[in-house]
């Protein structure tokens, strides 16, 4: 029998509205249980004093570029990333070399997974072919292998008629269609925000319009259908309010915001030039200040990073070349504090719910709670730990981030998965 007794922590497991200060046991990798005090000879003691316990946390947007992509990151180093981030679980996105389009690629990922991963990981396939937004996927195939969503992300299904056929499988066999929204043929060549900074800098731009067109878009086939619609990476003020509309009307709509998107502006292209590139790109302070009223008020259901490793070498390249991504399992924990939760804006229970039992509910995983008896994923932080980011400790292959240097207030301490620190 193993024990681990983590002793006396602000344990918050909001999925079961608890919010106590005592003692946590883990007994054969399951929580085994959460009281003021607990009398026992664990094999392992953990001083949590003024550290806060979560259920392992759980992004739900990850790029890890294996197959195909290796010299940007494997399963091994990107899992190794997420859990130096205080993540016991990720999801990955599509667009690997094949793309996992197919129920082998998605086998390969979950075996690879299995072998080599710090993390759960659980796999996302593509809606369509290649991405090529042509063909659906063998959509029942895919999911019977294991796939837990289904997404083009990288690329828009800029087909109506194949997104509504998708939401309508999703409807039928309940899974979220994890969409990326860019229309495409309104930013032709654009490497940022469309705006005064974009002008400043003489680079083409991406209007807002670009992404809201598609939101809207997609909540009405969500809505026509019944499917589930899970938009990726809010970054505007008009997908926000599209997001809050549907749920008003009743669409089976979530949404997730990004750390970037909520600390950030499209000025940081001027400082950071190509790891500031991304999409969809960093907008204004209006954009800014309406994501995090959408993460306040519940539109935006939850937090993820888009972990997108390049390799130094394609950042390089310059704006209108270098590929679109930042890195993001390090930073993300301490951006939500230092950003979110130290400023007043989220609560650390809503912080903590959109980084945990949320994505596993979008995801249909069973994942995300302290509940007693599930799986003993675990994620210590140190909310008063002051710390700068160093990126070249990052467990990543990569080191495209644009936060390099930023001192932030809340950092993970430690990341338990199935009873084990990792
Ligand atoms: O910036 C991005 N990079 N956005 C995406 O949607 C895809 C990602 C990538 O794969 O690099």
């Amino acid at each position: 029998m193993r024990q681990m007794l983590i002793r006396n922590g602000r344990i918050i497991d909001p999925a079961n509205q608890i919010d106590t200060t005592g003692d946590l046991l883990i007994r054969d990798g399951k929580i085994d249980r959460i009281d003021d005090h607990i009398e026992t000879e664990a094999s392992q003691t953990v001083d949590a004093a003024g550290l806060i316990v979560t259920p392992g946390l759980i992004d739900m947007h990850v790029h890890l570029r294996e197959p195909g992509f290796e010299h940007k990151e494997t399963i091994a180093s990107g899992t190794c990333a997420a859990a130096a981030g205080g993540f016991t679980s990720v999801a990955c996105m599509a667009n690997t070399n094949p793309v996992a389009d197919s129920p082998s690629v998605i086998e390969l990922i979950w075996s690879q997974a299995r072998k080599e991963g710090a993390t759960n990981v659980y796999p996302i396939g593509s809606i369509t072919e290649n991405l090529d937004g042509e063909a659906l996927t063998d959509i029942p195939a895919l999911l019977a292998a294991g796939a837990v969503g289904l997404s083009d992300d990288g690329k828009t299904v800029m087909d109506a008629g194949l997104m509504r056929d998708a939401l309508a499988l999703s409807a039928k066999h309940t899974f979220p269609v994890m969409v990326h929204c860019q229309e495409h043929n309104l930013d032709v060549g654009a490497v940022m925000n469309l705006g005064e900074t974009s002008r400043r800098l003489n680079l083409p731009g991406s209007p807002n319009a670009a992404e809201d067109i598609i939101v809207a878009r997609d909540i009405m086939l969500a809505e026509l259908t019944g499917g589930h619609l899970h938009v990726l990476h809010v970054s505007t003020a008009g997908a926000v309010d599209l997001v809050r509309w549907g749920k008003r009307r009743g669409v089976n709509v979530t949404a997730e915001a990004m750390p970037h998107h909520f600390a950030l502006t499209d000025t940081a292209v001027e400082t950071h030039g190509t790891d500031a590139k991304m999409h969809p790109p960093l907008r204004t302070q209006a954009d800014v200040d309406a994501v995090i009223e959408g993460l306040k008020d519940g539109t935006l259901d939850a937090i993820a990073t888009d972990h997108a490793p390049h390799a130094p070498f394609e950042k390089a390249q310059g704006m209108l070349e270098a590929p679109p991504g930042i890195i993001g399992s390090e930073t993300c924990v301490p951006l939500v504090f230092d950003r979110l939760i130290h400023t007043g804006q989220l609560t650390l229970s809503d912080a903590i719910a959109k980084m945990t039992y949320v994505p596993a509910k979008v995801l249909h995983i069973d994942r995300g709670t302290l509940s007693i008896g599930a799986v003993a994923d675990v994620t210590l932080i140190d909310p008063e730990k002051v710390a700068t980011v160093d990126v070249t400790q990052s467990p990543s292959k990569s080191r495209n981030t644009p936060f390099d240097g930023w001192k932030l207030k809340g950092w993970p301490l430690m990341t338990i998965r199935d009873g084990v620190v990792t």
